[in-house]
C-alpha cells in the first residue's frame, strides 16, 4: 500500500510540473504576441495627379496636385492614437508642398485609410536645382516625409508611445501624368 501512495503523489507532482509549463507557455506566448507594441506604418497606398501644368525649356516649373490615400497600419492588439501632424512633399530634398493630418486612432489590428489632397509646386526652389534636366528627362522625383506621433493603447492600462515615420519615394511621368515607381519604407 506505501508503493501505491509514493506512485500516486509521483503522478500528482508530474501533473502539477505538466500544468506550471503549461501556464508559463501561455504566458509567453501571450507576452511574444498581444504584449509586444510594434511601431505601425505609414505609407502613401495610391497617388494620382490633378491639375497638372508643367514648363519645360529655360524657366522650368511644376505646379500640380496630388491625391494620396495614406494608409496606417496598426498590428498591435490595442489602438494607436496619433496627434496631428504634416506630411511632406519633397524635390531634391526641398519640401514643394504639405497636408495636415488631424490627429485621429487606428483601431486594433487594423489599416486605417484616409485620402489627402496636396499641392505641390517649385515656386518655392532655388533657381540651381536640377529641375530643368528632370523636366526634360520626363520624370519629376519626389519624395515625403511625415512622423505620427502617438500612444499605442493595451488593455485599457498600458500606453506605450511609438511614433510612426513615413518615408516614400515616387516619380511623376510627365508624360502620361501618372505616378509611377511608388515605394515606401
Ligand atoms: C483643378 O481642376 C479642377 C477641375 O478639373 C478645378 O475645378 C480646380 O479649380 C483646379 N484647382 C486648381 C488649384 O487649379
Ligand atoms: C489639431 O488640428 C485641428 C484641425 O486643424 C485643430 O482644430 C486642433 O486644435 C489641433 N490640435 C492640436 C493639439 O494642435
Ligand atoms: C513658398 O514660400 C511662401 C513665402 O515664404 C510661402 O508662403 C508658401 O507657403 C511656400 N509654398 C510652399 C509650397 O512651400
Ligand atoms: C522638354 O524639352 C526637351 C528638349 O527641348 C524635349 O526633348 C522633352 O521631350 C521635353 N519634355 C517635356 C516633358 O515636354
Amino acid at each position: 500500500m506505501k508503493g501505491e501512495g509514493k506512485r500516486s503523489r509521483g503522478r500528482c507532482l508530474a501533473y502539477v510540473a505538466a500544468f506550471i509549463v503549461f501556464q508559463t507557455a501561455i504566458i509567453l506566448a501571450f507576452a511574444l504576441t498581444v504584449m509586444r507594441i510594434k511601431t505601425p506604418k505609414v505609407r502613401f497606398g495610391a497617388v494620382s495627379v490633378e491639375n497638372f501644368s508643367t514648363g519645360n525649356g529655360s524657366s522650368p516649373f511644376f505646379d500640380m496636385r496630388l491625391m494620396a490615400q495614406v494608409t496606417v497600419k496598426n498590428t498591435n492588439f490595442g489602438h494607436f492614437k496619433y496627434e496631428n501632424s504634416t506630411i511632406k512633399i519633397l524635390y531634391g530634398g526641398m519640401e514643394v508642398g504639405e497636408v495636415a493630418v488631424v490627429k485621429a486612432r487606428a483601431r486594433a489590428r487594423q489599416t486605417k485609410k484616409f485620402d489627402v489632397t496636396i499641392d505641390i509646386s517649385s515656386a518655392n526652389l532655388s533657381s540651381n536645382s536640377n529641375l530643368g534636366n528632370d523636366i526634360a528627362t520626363g520624370v519629376l522625383p519626389l519624395s515625403s516625409e511625415a512622423k505620427l506621433s502617438g500612444k499605442v493603447h493595451l488593455l485599457k492600462v498600458i500606453k506605450k508611445k511609438k511614433s510612426a515615420g513615413m518615408s516614400c519615394t515616387m516619380g511623376i511621368n510627365l508624360g502620361t501624368r501618372a505616378v509611377q515607381d511608388l515605394k515606401c519604407k
